[in-house]
């Protein structure tokens, strides 16, 4: 090893032949291009096989292997085993596709490698016309505030910490949850997201603070149990302080009443926060304008762009309806950000001051490069699309003899099992476990899972631009295909 400085050898990490670069960086795009055109032609997902993990531990690379070599790497053994989410069949989870546009986005943005927390440039205002188109797009007034998140979870977070930090009875954000008077509890569905207990747990309330409401039969937020809780918290002398709304749920699409939780939050005087991960968008459909109408009414919405806006990871969004108390919840003054009268600190108020991060991408840039290249119409339209497909699918199972729908299709979610009669739920759960992984190994299809009132459910999750009717047609066939072949070649104790 090198110890020494040699004035005379100064080094940069720039390419010493722009013209290779130049070369390789044209490959890599048109590698893109034909990877992303036959994406349908290939198996959804495939396990990486064991060398090529084996090679995931080789050492830290003491000397250089230039860029071509490198590059080869990824070839070899990063691109040929993604996780899927690309392809026409893939429904897992709530994962985006992307876009071919967006990810060009992404590659300007790391091109010019903006940091966004702090300075006057340009992508500050790229980022803060998001936020205006979003506070446009949802109904927000053009006062709130906002700021782009990692991810809804970030979102969520950053709504329940200006809730808390707003609502407490104690100046939490100064003194600590210690100086808290009587503990403070928050309110959501049975079926809110795991990020929003997380969030319990990272400001301090502690996860039970999230009291769990039990749901209807559509699996939206029963109203009068709510208030029942909120009445009993006080009564032991805890502090209610928020209301989460969902609008459309991870397990099955469901939205509550986010009109009756509004007025419910303003009546107790509890800070109303809507996770509206993928969900928040169908607020651009007229025709959900009436389910999805109390969306404008929250103190602070969470919504994903890398879900239902079709861009690339990561890039979601947190609206805030008072910008005074969002920034004064996340404000910290230090004399090394704070505003100066000129320069590139007498910009706009900081972005950070507003979010968690200091050092901030341009995750702005994909969205606001997408929406300018497809107008917002264009979202409407695929938006609806993804809906109707999940109908479609909901009513290929409602006519199978042999599938069964698990929850009611109110958005864009599946939830279904395979289910031929004559076997109790152990037997069915293990079945359709089974069938799942079956349909994920053979790179036929990706949904994934969930359990729905303790049945295991194969869940289709649909926010992919690139899914045809045919694809759910084909997923239809192949669970029924499956099932059978499971129970022919094992027979019903085997899968039991
Ligand atoms: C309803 C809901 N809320 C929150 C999240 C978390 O979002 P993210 O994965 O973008 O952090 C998800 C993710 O699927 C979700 O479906």
């Amino acid at each position: 090893m090198n110890t020494t400085y040699q004035p005379e050898h100064e080094e940069t990490l720039d390419p010493e032949d722009w013209d290779l670069a130049r070369g390789l960086g044209h490959r890599m795009i048109d590698d893109l291009i034909d990877y992303w055109k036959t994406v349908r032609d290939r198996p959804v997902w495939k396990r990486p096989p064991d060398e090529v993990k084996a090679r995931f531990h080789e050492p830290l690379p003491e000397k250089p292997q230039g860029m071509q070599q490198a590059y080869r790497d990824f070839q070899d053994l990063v691109l040929p085993y993604p996780k899927g989410n690309i392809h026409p069949s893939f429904w897992g989870w709530v994962d985006g596709t992307g876009t071919v546009f967006g990810a060009f986005a992404e590659m300007l943005a790391a091109g010019m490698n903006s940091n966004l927390g702090v300075a006057d440039h340009s992508a500050v205002y790229v980022e803060r016309q998001v936020i205006s188109w979003s506070k446009e797009m949802l109904g927000f007034p053009g006062t709130a505030s906002g700021i782009l998140t990692s991810g809804a979870s970030e979102a969520n977070l950053i709504g329940l910490l200006v809730a808390r930090n707003s609502v407490a009875n104690t100046d939490v954000g100064n003194y600590g949850m210690g100086n808290a008077e009587g503990r403070l509890t928050l309110y959501g569905s049975t079926e809110s997201h795991s990020s929003l207990i997380k969030a319990a747990d990272i400001l301090g309330l502690g996860k039970e603070a999230f009291r769990k409401v039990p749901v209807n039969e559509n699996f939206q937020i029963d109203l009068g149990a709510l208030r029942a809780a909120i009445v009993r918290d006080r009564e032991q002398g805890h502090v209610p302080f928020c209301i989460v709304g969902n609008a459309g749920t991870v397990n099955t699409g469901a939205i509550d009443p986010l009109d009756e939780l509004a007025e419910l939050a303003r009546a107790e005087k509890l800070w109303f926060h809507i996770d509206g991960a993928f969900g928040a968008l169908a607020a651009l459909l007229p025709e959900y304008e009436n389910k999805i109408r109390g969306l404008s009414k929250a103190d602070s919405l969470a919504f994903d762009f890398h879900k239902w806006l079709y861009v690339p990871y990561e890039a979601a969004c947190v609206l805030v309806r008072d910008a005074e108390k969002h920034h004064h919840a996340l404000a910290v003054s230090a004399d090394y950000l704070n505003p100066q009268a000129r320069g590139m600190a007498a910009g706009p108020e900081p972005l950070s001051n507003y979010g968690i991060q200091l050092s901030r991408g341009f995750k702005a840039l994909k969205v606001w490069l997408s929406l300018k290249e497809h107008g917002i119409d264009k979202y409407r339209r695929l938006i609806r699309q993804n809906i109707h497909q999940a109908r479609y699918l909901g009513s290929l199972v409602e006519a199978s003899q042999k599938l069964e729908l698990l929850a009611p299709v109110s958005l864009n979610i599946v939830c279904y099992r395979y289910n031929p009669g004559g076997f109790d739920e152990d037997a069915l759960n293990r079945l359709n476990q089974t069938l799942l992984a079956e349909l994920q190994e053979r790179g036929i299809a990706a949904p994934s899972y969930t359990v729905i009132n303790g049945r295991f459910a194969i869940r289709v999750a649909n926010t992919n631009h690139r899914s045809r009717r045919e694809d759910f047609h084909r997923l239809v066939q192949a669970s029924l295909a499956i099932g059978e072949a499971i129970l022919c070649a094992r027979p019903a104790e085997a899968v039991v």
